[in-house]
Protein backbone atom coordinates (compact mmCIF):
# COMPACT_ATOMS: atom_id res chain seq x y z
CA UNK A 1 0.00 0.00 0.00
CA UNK A 2 1.01 3.42 -0.41
CA UNK A 3 0.71 5.24 2.92
CA UNK A 4 0.71 9.15 3.79
CA UNK A 5 1.41 10.37 7.00
CA UNK A 6 0.49 14.09 8.45
CA UNK A 7 0.51 15.95 11.49
CA UNK A 8 -2.34 18.60 11.88
CA UNK A 9 -3.08 21.93 13.90
CA UNK A 10 -0.92 22.95 17.13
CA UNK A 11 2.64 20.75 17.49
CA UNK A 12 2.50 18.84 19.93
CA UNK A 13 5.65 17.18 22.13
CA UNK A 14 5.63 13.32 20.75
CA UNK A 15 4.49 13.77 17.31
CA UNK A 16 8.11 13.14 15.67
CA UNK A 17 8.02 9.48 17.71
CA UNK A 18 4.33 8.91 16.81
CA UNK A 19 5.70 9.23 12.61
CA UNK A 20 9.28 7.82 13.17
CA UNK A 21 7.62 4.69 14.91
CA UNK A 22 4.70 4.23 12.38
CA UNK A 23 6.97 4.76 9.27
CA UNK A 24 9.60 2.27 11.17
CA UNK A 25 6.59 -0.39 11.04
CA UNK A 26 5.00 0.39 7.95
CA UNK A 27 8.39 0.67 5.96
CA UNK A 28 8.77 -3.20 6.22
CA UNK A 29 5.72 -3.52 3.36
CA UNK A 30 4.50 -0.70 2.55
CA UNK A 31 5.57 2.58 0.90
CA UNK A 32 5.38 5.44 2.98
CA UNK A 33 5.00 9.31 2.19
CA UNK A 34 5.08 12.18 4.70
CA UNK A 35 2.91 14.84 3.87
CA UNK A 36 3.93 18.59 4.66
CA UNK A 37 1.93 20.83 6.85
CA UNK A 38 -0.84 18.26 7.36
CA UNK A 39 -3.69 18.85 4.80
CA UNK A 40 -2.26 21.84 2.90
CA UNK A 41 0.07 19.43 2.10
CA UNK A 42 -2.07 16.91 0.28
CA UNK A 43 -3.94 20.45 -1.56
CA UNK A 44 -0.40 21.66 -2.56
CA UNK A 45 1.34 17.89 -3.18
CA UNK A 46 4.02 18.84 -0.95
CA UNK A 47 4.66 15.33 -0.68
CA UNK A 48 7.63 13.15 0.17
CA UNK A 49 8.86 9.26 0.10
CA UNK A 50 10.57 8.64 3.32
CA UNK A 51 12.17 6.10 5.42
CA UNK A 52 12.90 6.31 9.21
CA UNK A 53 16.57 6.87 8.19
CA UNK A 54 15.26 9.98 7.57
CA UNK A 55 14.03 10.88 10.66
CA UNK A 56 16.16 9.18 13.12
CA UNK A 57 17.98 11.97 14.27
CA UNK A 58 14.87 13.88 14.92
CA UNK A 59 12.55 11.64 16.27
CA UNK A 60 12.76 12.66 20.30
CA UNK A 61 12.62 16.30 19.79
CA UNK A 62 9.84 18.07 20.15
CA UNK A 63 7.81 19.93 17.11
CA UNK A 64 6.72 18.19 14.49
CA UNK A 65 9.72 17.65 11.79
CA UNK A 66 7.09 17.51 8.68
CA UNK A 67 5.26 20.44 9.75
CA UNK A 68 1.51 21.51 10.20
CA UNK A 69 -1.21 23.94 9.43
CA UNK A 70 -4.36 24.20 10.23
CA UNK A 71 -5.97 23.81 6.53
CA UNK A 72 -9.39 22.71 6.42
CA UNK A 73 -9.18 20.68 2.95
CA UNK A 74 -13.64 20.85 3.08
CA UNK A 75 -13.43 24.31 3.75
CA UNK A 76 -15.60 25.05 0.06
CA UNK A 77 -15.69 21.86 -2.53
CA UNK A 78 -13.74 23.50 -5.23
CA UNK A 79 -10.92 22.22 -2.37
CA UNK A 80 -12.44 18.89 -1.57
CA UNK A 81 -12.31 18.43 -5.51
CA UNK A 82 -8.44 19.54 -5.34
CA UNK A 83 -7.88 16.96 -2.50
CA UNK A 84 -9.31 14.69 -3.89
CA UNK A 85 -7.93 14.53 -7.62
CA UNK A 86 -4.54 15.06 -5.59
CA UNK A 87 -5.20 11.78 -3.75
CA UNK A 88 -6.00 9.75 -6.82
CA UNK A 89 -3.39 11.20 -8.56
CA UNK A 90 -0.61 10.78 -5.79
CA UNK A 91 -2.00 6.88 -5.58
CA UNK A 92 -2.62 7.19 -1.89
CA UNK A 93 -4.36 4.43 0.14
CA UNK A 94 -4.49 5.21 3.25
CA UNK A 95 -3.69 8.83 5.08
CA UNK A 96 -2.39 8.52 9.19
CA UNK A 97 -4.19 11.79 10.00
CA UNK A 98 -2.20 13.13 13.35
CA UNK A 99 -4.06 15.48 15.28
CA UNK A 100 -6.74 17.31 16.91
CA UNK A 101 -10.31 17.83 16.45
CA UNK A 102 -10.19 19.68 12.92
CA UNK A 103 -7.29 17.49 11.93
CA UNK A 104 -9.45 14.08 12.67
CA UNK A 105 -12.82 15.71 11.51
CA UNK A 106 -11.35 15.76 7.71
CA UNK A 107 -9.92 12.71 8.03
CA UNK A 108 -13.63 11.50 8.69
CA UNK A 109 -15.10 13.58 6.25
CA UNK A 110 -12.70 12.43 3.37
CA UNK A 111 -13.07 8.93 4.43
CA UNK A 112 -17.12 9.73 4.66
CA UNK A 113 -16.95 11.06 1.23
CA UNK A 114 -14.51 8.24 -0.04
CA UNK A 115 -12.15 10.10 -1.22
CA UNK A 116 -9.16 8.47 1.04
CA UNK A 117 -9.15 5.55 4.00
CA UNK A 118 -8.27 7.55 7.06
CA UNK A 119 -6.97 6.44 10.37
CA UNK A 120 -6.22 9.14 13.17
CA UNK A 121 -3.82 9.83 16.01
CA UNK A 122 -4.90 12.23 18.44
CA UNK A 123 -2.94 14.44 19.83
CA UNK A 124 -3.20 17.85 21.24
CA UNK A 125 -1.59 19.71 24.35
CA UNK A 126 -4.87 20.74 25.27
CA UNK A 127 -5.88 16.89 26.00
CA UNK A 128 -9.71 18.05 24.26
CA UNK A 129 -10.27 14.86 21.53
CA UNK A 130 -13.52 13.41 22.84
CA UNK A 131 -12.87 8.88 22.93
CA UNK A 132 -9.75 8.94 24.49
CA UNK A 133 -8.48 9.73 27.98
CA UNK A 134 -4.76 11.36 26.52
CA UNK A 135 -3.30 13.01 23.70
CA UNK A 136 -0.02 13.12 22.76
CA UNK A 137 1.30 16.15 23.83
CA UNK A 138 -0.78 16.45 26.84
CA UNK A 139 1.64 15.28 29.73
CA UNK A 140 4.78 16.86 28.29
CA UNK A 141 2.64 20.53 28.01
CA UNK A 142 1.77 19.55 32.09
CA UNK A 143 5.21 18.67 33.03
CA UNK A 144 6.41 21.86 31.34
CA UNK A 145 3.61 24.14 33.10
CA UNK A 146 4.53 22.82 36.06
CA UNK A 147 7.56 23.58 36.08
CA UNK A 148 7.23 26.98 35.11
CA UNK A 149 5.20 27.22 37.89
CA UNK A 150 6.99 26.06 40.23
CA UNK A 151 10.02 28.88 39.85
CA UNK A 152 7.66 31.22 39.22
CA UNK A 153 6.16 30.25 43.25
CA UNK A 154 10.38 30.67 44.28
CA UNK A 155 10.19 34.53 43.64
CA UNK A 156 6.36 34.81 44.43
CA UNK A 157 7.62 32.96 47.69
CA UNK A 158 10.74 35.72 48.13
CA UNK A 159 8.98 39.12 46.88
CA UNK A 160 6.05 37.98 48.80
CA UNK A 161 3.78 38.76 45.89
CA UNK A 162 0.81 36.80 44.15
CA UNK A 163 0.96 35.27 40.96
CA UNK A 164 -1.58 34.54 37.97
CA UNK A 165 -0.03 31.58 35.62
CA UNK A 166 -1.98 31.52 32.56
CA UNK A 167 -1.36 28.32 30.27
CA UNK A 168 -3.30 26.83 26.93
CA UNK A 169 -6.70 25.27 26.54
CA UNK A 170 -9.15 26.91 24.46
CA UNK A 171 -12.30 24.86 25.02
CA UNK A 172 -11.15 22.56 28.12
CA UNK A 173 -9.19 22.95 31.62
CA UNK A 174 -7.34 19.89 31.03
CA UNK A 175 -3.62 21.31 31.86
CA UNK A 176 -4.91 24.47 33.70
CA UNK A 177 -6.39 21.92 36.45
CA UNK A 178 -3.46 19.46 35.79
CA UNK A 179 -1.17 21.98 36.70
CA UNK A 180 -3.08 23.67 39.39
CA UNK A 181 -3.42 20.28 41.22
CA UNK A 182 0.57 19.57 41.01
CA UNK A 183 0.83 22.88 42.27
CA UNK A 184 -1.35 23.01 44.60
CA UNK A 185 -2.65 26.47 43.71
CA UNK A 186 -4.87 28.35 45.79
CA UNK A 187 -6.99 28.95 42.86
CA UNK A 188 -7.84 27.44 39.48
CA UNK A 189 -9.56 28.56 37.13
CA UNK A 190 -11.27 26.48 33.95
CA UNK A 191 -13.71 27.15 31.44
CA UNK A 192 -15.72 24.20 32.39
CA UNK A 193 -16.27 25.84 35.76
CA UNK A 194 -17.90 29.71 36.39
CA UNK A 195 -16.14 31.31 38.78
CA UNK A 196 -16.98 34.87 40.05
CA UNK A 197 -13.25 37.08 40.41
CA UNK A 198 -14.66 38.36 43.64
CA UNK A 199 -14.11 35.06 44.73
CA UNK A 200 -11.09 34.17 43.73
CA UNK A 201 -9.70 37.50 45.39
CA UNK A 202 -11.51 36.57 47.88
CA UNK A 203 -9.55 33.23 48.24
CA UNK A 204 -6.18 34.56 47.38
CA UNK A 205 -6.15 37.13 49.84
CA UNK A 206 -7.17 34.74 52.51
CA UNK A 207 -4.16 32.56 51.19
CA UNK A 208 -2.11 35.43 51.50
CA UNK A 209 -2.86 36.28 54.60
CA UNK A 210 -1.64 32.98 55.67
CA UNK A 211 1.67 32.44 53.57
CA UNK A 212 2.28 35.71 52.57
CA UNK A 213 2.24 34.80 49.20
CA UNK A 214 -0.37 33.11 46.73
CA UNK A 215 -0.88 31.08 43.02
CA UNK A 216 -3.58 31.15 40.46
CA UNK A 217 -3.26 29.16 37.36
CA UNK A 218 -5.64 29.84 34.91
CA UNK A 219 -6.58 28.17 31.17
CA UNK A 220 -6.77 31.03 28.61
CA UNK A 221 -10.42 29.80 27.59
CA UNK A 222 -12.41 30.71 30.58
CA UNK A 223 -15.67 32.59 30.16
CA UNK A 224 -15.56 35.18 32.28
CA UNK A 225 -12.72 37.14 30.55
CA UNK A 226 -14.48 40.09 28.88
CA UNK A 227 -10.93 41.44 27.05
CA UNK A 228 -10.30 41.53 23.41
CA UNK A 229 -11.17 38.46 21.10
CA UNK A 230 -10.43 37.07 17.24
CA UNK A 231 -12.78 36.00 15.12
CA UNK A 232 -13.02 32.85 16.35
CA UNK A 233 -13.54 33.70 20.31
CA UNK A 234 -10.63 33.24 21.17
CA UNK A 235 -9.00 35.67 23.96
CA UNK A 236 -5.50 36.68 22.84
CA UNK A 237 -2.20 34.83 24.20
CA UNK A 238 -1.44 36.82 27.89
CA UNK A 239 -4.95 39.16 27.80
CA UNK A 240 -7.23 36.43 30.22
CA UNK A 241 -3.49 35.99 32.59
CA UNK A 242 -2.86 39.95 32.61
CA UNK A 243 -6.59 40.93 33.35
CA UNK A 244 -6.83 38.67 36.13
CA UNK A 245 -3.57 40.08 37.38
CA UNK A 246 -4.75 43.67 37.01
CA UNK A 247 -7.95 42.45 39.04
CA UNK A 248 -6.42 40.90 41.66
CA UNK A 249 -3.52 43.45 42.50
CA UNK A 250 -6.49 46.26 42.07
CA UNK A 251 -8.65 44.70 44.53
CA UNK A 252 -6.12 43.40 47.14
CA UNK A 253 -3.82 46.63 46.74
CA UNK A 254 -1.18 43.27 47.12
CA UNK A 255 1.76 43.60 44.11
CA UNK A 256 0.58 40.56 41.51
CA UNK A 257 2.40 39.61 38.73
CA UNK A 258 1.06 37.47 35.32
CA UNK A 259 3.17 34.76 34.13
CA UNK A 260 2.68 33.54 30.28
CA UNK A 261 4.04 30.42 29.09
CA UNK A 262 2.40 30.37 26.22
CA UNK A 263 4.22 27.78 23.60
CA UNK A 264 6.79 27.34 25.53
CA UNK A 265 4.67 24.42 27.14
CA UNK A 266 3.90 23.31 23.63
CA UNK A 267 7.09 23.54 22.36
CA UNK A 268 9.17 20.90 25.09
CA UNK A 269 11.16 17.40 24.53
CA UNK A 270 8.41 14.73 25.31
CA UNK A 271 7.61 12.90 28.24
CA UNK A 272 8.79 9.42 28.81
CA UNK A 273 4.73 8.86 28.95
CA UNK A 274 4.06 11.26 25.73
CA UNK A 275 6.93 8.98 24.08
CA UNK A 276 5.78 5.54 25.03
CA UNK A 277 1.87 6.66 24.22
CA UNK A 278 3.40 8.07 21.01
CA UNK A 279 4.82 4.74 20.12
CA UNK A 280 1.69 3.02 21.21
CA UNK A 281 -1.08 4.95 18.68
CA UNK A 282 1.61 4.76 15.55
CA UNK A 283 1.55 0.76 16.70
CA UNK A 284 -1.96 0.47 17.29
CA UNK A 285 -2.52 2.70 14.01
CA UNK A 286 -0.41 0.31 11.92
CA UNK A 287 -2.25 -2.67 13.19
CA UNK A 288 -5.49 -1.00 11.94
CA UNK A 289 -4.38 -0.36 8.52
CA UNK A 290 -2.65 -4.58 8.33
CA UNK A 291 -6.19 -5.68 9.03
CA UNK A 292 -8.03 -3.11 6.79
CA UNK A 293 -9.64 -1.19 9.46
CA UNK A 294 -10.44 2.73 8.47
CA UNK A 295 -12.51 5.53 9.38
CA UNK A 296 -11.09 4.82 12.82
CA UNK A 297 -8.80 7.13 15.33
CA UNK A 298 -6.78 5.20 17.95
CA UNK A 299 -7.61 5.70 21.27
CA UNK A 300 -6.81 4.78 25.00
CA UNK A 301 -9.23 4.50 27.25
CA UNK A 302 -8.83 3.01 30.90
CA UNK A 303 -5.48 1.78 30.16
CA UNK A 304 -6.37 -0.25 26.71
CA UNK A 305 -5.45 0.97 23.55
CA UNK A 306 -8.61 0.71 21.72
CA UNK A 307 -10.01 2.12 18.10
CA UNK A 308 -13.47 4.32 17.94
CA UNK A 309 -15.08 5.50 14.34
CA UNK A 310 -13.74 9.12 13.77
CA UNK A 311 -17.19 10.14 12.83
CA UNK A 312 -18.27 9.75 17.23
CA UNK A 313 -15.72 11.70 18.34
CA UNK A 314 -15.10 15.03 15.97
CA UNK A 315 -17.33 17.92 16.23
CA UNK A 316 -16.89 17.52 20.81
CA UNK A 317 -14.66 18.38 22.67
CA UNK A 318 -13.87 15.96 25.45
CA UNK A 319 -14.23 18.91 28.52
CA UNK A 320 -13.48 18.31 32.06
CA UNK A 321 -16.15 16.43 33.98
CA UNK A 322 -17.25 13.30 36.19
CA UNK A 323 -14.45 12.79 38.66
CA UNK A 324 -12.34 15.32 37.35
CA UNK A 325 -14.42 18.06 37.95
CA UNK A 326 -15.32 16.56 41.45
CA UNK A 327 -11.82 16.56 42.20
CA UNK A 328 -11.71 20.36 40.76
CA UNK A 329 -14.60 20.46 43.22
CA UNK A 330 -13.01 19.35 45.93
CA UNK A 331 -10.08 22.43 46.10
CA UNK A 332 -11.60 25.13 44.38
CA UNK A 333 -14.97 24.26 44.32
CA UNK A 334 -16.57 27.35 45.85
CA UNK A 335 -15.18 30.30 43.91
CA UNK A 336 -18.64 31.29 42.64
O1 LIG B 1 -3.11 23.31 19.94
C1 LIG B 1 -4.10 23.91 20.74
C2 LIG B 1 -3.56 25.16 21.29
O2 LIG B 1 -2.43 24.82 21.99
C3 LIG B 1 -4.52 25.98 22.16
O3 LIG B 1 -4.50 25.68 23.50
C4 LIG B 1 -4.05 27.37 21.89
O4 LIG B 1 -5.08 28.30 22.10
C5 LIG B 1 -3.66 27.32 20.47
O5 LIG B 1 -3.19 26.03 20.24
C6 LIG B 1 -2.65 28.35 20.05
O6 LIG B 1 -2.39 28.19 18.72
P1 LIG B 1 -1.38 29.00 17.85
O7 LIG B 1 -0.12 28.22 17.83
O8 LIG B 1 -2.02 29.06 16.52
O9 LIG B 1 -1.18 30.34 18.50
Amino acid sequence: MRIGVLTGGGDAPGLNIAVYSFIKLAERNHEVYVIYHGWRGLLEREVRRITSLDLVDFAFSGGTYIKTSRTNPFKDEERARLLERNVKELGLDVVVAIGGDDTLGAAGEAQRRGILNAVGIPKTIDNDVFGTDFTIGFDSAVNAAVNVTESFKTTLISHERIGVVEVMGREAGWVALHTGLATMADATLIPEKQVSWDSVVRRVKEAYEKKHWALVVVSEGIKEYEGPRDEFGHARLGGVGNELADYIEKATGIETRAVIPGHIIRGVSPSAFDRTLAIRYATAAYEAIENDRFGIMVAYSNGELTHVPIVEVVGKNKLVSGYWLRLYETYWGDLN
